[in-house]
């Protein structure tokens, strides 16, 4: 059985009509909404699965890498760095619209309240990470950027925005005629609802709960990826997910972490023996690869940041300091345990220069999105940025009444436009059966699925199992063997899962007749359609008071689980954040951008290369 074959009920229409809903509320979706709700006549909402505060930008310690006027830097450098720590997958001219516009859409920060660092002399401060060849890193609160920005920003939406939903889990997109028109929500009491939009803006961050070792908060599930995927809409560069080096080693979840900047200043990986065995302003796969491999080496679990050289570290990083405090560790007289952990998803939902991805009418920004900017291994600090620029890039577009991609950045590939980096497109021919094809289908036609079966125990222990087979087979290092075994987990855990899903119909869809003992007899009733919302029928007609919300973040990164593994299993090289153990070297034959196409939207160009047309 497939993801979500099971019968009855229907979810709700309440018929919300916007010009643009943006789902997520870090960096991305927060720009996004303000710069929209600006243009004024433009009806803009935001939906957001916890509250408006809570994303992966708040946790964000490092800070925003731009070249601001009166740096001794430029921009051509902040673009070389950028390349070079993505390993020959970047986009140039998605690169280059990152580091040119990037300090505009930081001045436009500053403009909306966020108050970043300053030297004595009143200059901004700027900080040196890993392959950055000089110090351009804005940081705010020594190392507390991300909750800086995100203050701003919510403080902006709260002024402009007036459509804001909190505690909504998005399900599925609604595709109809080839378009995106909205999206099916479990509203805060689980009742399934439409909200119908002109545009979705896909903002919905990462997916480090892939791993049972992470920086990101529980909320990082890759919602509007998978929902992508099960859509048949193109998402690229999975096998990039980047494990951060210095993630404090202890029990913790999310695990803290000792930014990028406090190496920067000079601290030290020490092993076991107290040897220093990497550049520690390499990039992030290079010491996370070093440090994995160390520790195979020494048969530890951890190794050591010797930071004890860094002067007045409480007042430069205070609340770094803080969180080590609270557990006992003191900075300035001991080394402290670290190990990589999962940090960032360099793939995501493929775009163009604007945002737009191959399906009309939805956009993608943020950690959600492959830009083509980050290629195999993000520059750090280069995240709030992407999300800031590319944001803005994304209002602009759909206020200008743009719909469809261009072949531009990341796409160009796509389109085999030149000089984009080739695209291996992997739909229902993918060898592992992992993409989306088997899910893909029309939401109007055929309804959504709920994973409302099982008690949130129940949930919590199977993303468990997910998130250590995950970490066992598809970490640091991978080999064919370890994804294989990742992938039965990963194959069983589905399995499960789908055997007591149930399918609620869309309101346009037949009405199937209604199972013996389940409520509400007729789900396209009055009732249904708003009157009472706690009735039996707006929950689908068969609440069975399992953590619908919890089994869809499961089936959502379960989801993304096959695509990663899929990927790294095709990618038989070492590069930027996947490597390989039986293929250590970089290949000239992978240099291509491994993509995952559905049958529901298949794009190919048009004769001339110049637009697109839907297929299947
Ligand atoms: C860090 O401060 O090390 C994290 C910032 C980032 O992920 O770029």
């Amino acid at each position: 059985m497939g993801l979500g074959d099971a019968v009855d009920g229907s979810y709700r229409d309440r018929s919300v009509d916007l010009d643009v809903l943006v789902l997520g509320s870090g960096v991305a979706g927060l720009s996004t909404a303000i710069r929209l709700a600006r243009h004024g006549s433009i009806r803009v909402g935001i939906l957001t699965k916890g509250s408006l505060s809570q994303s992966a930008t708040r946790w964000a310690q490092g800070g925003i890498a731009a070249v601001l006027d009166g740096a001794a830097d430029s921009t051509d450098l902040h673009l070389a760095d950028t390349l070079g720590a993505g390993a020959g997958l970047c986009d140039v001219d998605a690169v280059r619209v990152l580091v040119d516009e990037g300090p505009e859409r930081v001045k436009d920060l500053m403009a909306l309240g966020a108050v970043f660092d300053r030297e004595e002399a009143g200059r901004l401060a700027v900080a040196r990470e890993g392959g950055h060849s000089t110090a351009r890193v804005l940081h705010a609160g020594g190392s507390a950027t991300g909750a800086e920005v995100e203050r701003a920003l919510v403080a902006g939406v709260e002024a402009e925005v007036s459509w804001i939903r909190e505690g909504w889990f998005a399900i599925d997109l609604l595709t109809e005629s080839g378009e995106c028109t909205g999206v099916v929500a479990l509203d805060p009491e689980g009742i399934p609802q439409t909200i119908r939009a002109r545009n979705v803006v896909l903002a919905t961050g990462g997916a480090g709960q892939l791993f049972e070792v992470t920086t990101n908060p529980p909320g990082a599930t890759g919602d509007g990826i998978a929902m992508a995927l099960r859509a048949g809409v193109a998402v690229a560069d999975m096998e990039f997910m980047q494990f951060h080096p210095t993630a404090l080693h202890h029990p913790v979840m999310p695990r803290p972490l000792l930014s990028e900047a406090l190496r920067g200043h000079g601290a030290l990986l020490r092993d076991v023996q107290g040897e220093r065995f990497v550049d520690e302003l390499s990039p992030r796969d290079v010491v996370s690869r070093a440090m994995a491999g160390r520790m195979a080496d020494q048969g530890v679990d951890h190794l050591w940041l010797d930071a004890t050289g860094i002067g007045s570290f409480s007042e430069r990083f205070g609340n770094i300091a803080s969180s080590l405090a609270h557990l006992g560790l003191d900075p300035s007289s001991e080394w402290l345990p670290v190990a990589p952990a999962a940090h960032y998803l360099s793939g995501g939902v493929l775009t163009d220069l604007a945002g737009a991805t191959c399906l009309p009418g939805l956009w993608a920004a943020g950690e959600a999105a492959c830009t083509g900017v980050h290629g195999a291994n993000r520059l750090a600090s280069n995240s709030l940025l992407e999300g800031l620029v590319f944001g803005a890039r994304v209002a602009d577009a759909i206020a200008s009444g743009a719909r469809s991609p261009s072949p531009t950045g990341a796409m160009a590939g796509m389109l085999g436009a030149a000089p984009g980096v080739p695209c291996l497109l992997i739909g229902d021919q993918a060898p592992w059966g992992a993409t989306s094809s088997a899910d893909s289908r029309s939401v109007a036609d055929s309804g959504v699925v709920l994973y409302d079966h099982m008690k949130a125990s129940e949930v919590n222990a199977a993303r468990r199992t997910l998130q250590a087979a995950m970490t066992a087979g598809a970490g640091v290092l991978r080999s064919r063997s370890s994804l294989d075994r990742a992938l039965g987990v990963v194959e069983d855990l589905e399995e499960r899962l789908c055997r007591g899903a149930r399918r609620v119909p869309g309101m346009d869809a037949p009405v199937r007749p209604t199972p013996a003992g389940a409520r509400g007899a007729d789900a396209r009733g009055a009732d249904a359609r708003g009157g009472d919302a706690r009735g039996g029928d707006a929950r689908g007609g068969d609440a069975r008071g399992g953590d619908a919300r919890g089994g869809g973040e499961l089936a959502n990164l379960l989801t993304l689980a096959k695509a990663l593994l899929c990927s790294a299993g095709l990618r038989e090289e070492t590069r930027g954040a996947h490597a390989r153990a039986e293929f250590p070297a970089r290949s000239d034959d992978w240099h291509r951008r491994i993509v995952h196409t559905g049958p529901l939207v298949a794009c190919v160009p048009s004769p001339d290369g110049r637009s697109w047309k839907e297929a299947g």
